[in-house]
C-alpha cells in the first residue's frame, strides 16, 4: 500500500485528464481507504457477492453487491435498480457516511458539485475476470457524473468514446485511485481487462471496484 502511495505520488500526476468530462484523481481514495475497508465487508456480510445474469443469459464473471438506497442488477428481465436485493428480498445496506463523502469530494475535484448518489454498485474482480465495454445508461439523469473508486490489485481500465467501436485507451489503476466522469464523458463506452494474478496487502487476491451513481 505504502509503495502504491509513493508510486502516485513520485511518478504519476495526481490528476489526469483522460477526455473532456473525465479525470482521473490518483490516490484520491488513500486519505480515507482504511474507512473504507471495514464498512465494505459489512457490507458483504449483509449482501453477499453474487454472480449475476445478463438480459442475454450469460453468468457475469465479476461478482457483484450494492449499497445504498437502490442497488443495481441484471437478470433474464433486463438490467435495472431496484431498491431490493432480489437474493435477501431486503432493502440494500445504507451507503456508510464514509462512501458518500469520497464520492462527493471526488465528484467535486472532478468538476461535478453537489453530486448526491444513491447507488453504489460494488464489483468484485477475481484474477482472469473482466468487464466487456460498456455505456452506464440506466440511469434516469445523466447531468450527474460517475465516480469510480479502485481498490486492491491494480487494473487496466478501458476508457472508450460515444461509439462502441471507438478504440478505448488503457489505463492502469491502483489501490486509492478514483476516476471521475461526466457531461461530454457521461455516456462514453468503458470496461475492464482481464485482471493480472497477484496478491494485495490489504485486499488479497481481487480488485473492488465501487461505482457510485444517481440512478433516480
Ligand atoms: C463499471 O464500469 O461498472 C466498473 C468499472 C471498474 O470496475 O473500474
Ligand atoms: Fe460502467
Amino acid at each position: 500500500m505504502t509503495a502504491d502511495l509513493f508510486d502516485s505520488i513520485a511518478e504519476r500526476p495526481a490528476q489526469e485528464a483522460i477526455a473532456d468530462g473525465a479525470v482521473i484523481l490518483r490516490g484520491f481514495a488513500h486519505a480515507v481507504g482504511s474507512e473504507l475497508i471495514p464498512a465494505l465487508r459489512e457490507i458483504v456480510a449483509q449482501a453477499p457477492f453474487r454472480r449475476m445474469f445478463t438480459p442475454g443469459g450469460y453468468q457475469m464473471s465479476v461478482a457483484m453487491t450494492n449499497c445504498g438506497p437502490v442497488g443495481w442488477v441484471t437478470d433474464r428481465s433486463g438490467y435495472r435498480y431496484d431498491g431490493i436485493d432480489p437474493e435477501s428480498g431486503k432493502p440494500w445496506p445504507a451507503m456508510p457516511p464514509s462512501f458518500l463523502r469520497l464520492a462527493r469530494e471526488a465528484a467535486a475535484e472532478g468538476g461535478f458539485d453537489d453530486f448526491a448518489p444513491d447507488a453504489c454498485l460494488v464489483n468484485r474482480y477475481e484474477p482472469g475476470t473482466k468487464l466487456s465495454l460498456h455505456q452506464d445508461r440506466d440511469e434516469t439523469d445523466f447531468a450527474a457524473p460517475i465516480v469510480s473508486v479502485s481498490l486492491g490489485l491494480p487494473a487496466i481500465f478501458l476508457f472508450g468514446g460515444p461509439k462502441r467501436s471507438d478504440k478505448p485507451a488503457r489505463h492502469r489503476l491502483t489501490h486509492g485511485d478514483v476516476v471521475v466522469w461526466g457531461g461530454p464523458s457521461r455516456l462514453f463506452f468503458h470496461g475492464v481487462a482481464p485482471l493480472a494474478d497477484g496478491e494485495h496487502a490489504v485486499l488479497g487476491r481481487q480488485r473492488i471496484n465501487l461505482t457510485f451513481r444517481k440512478a433516480r
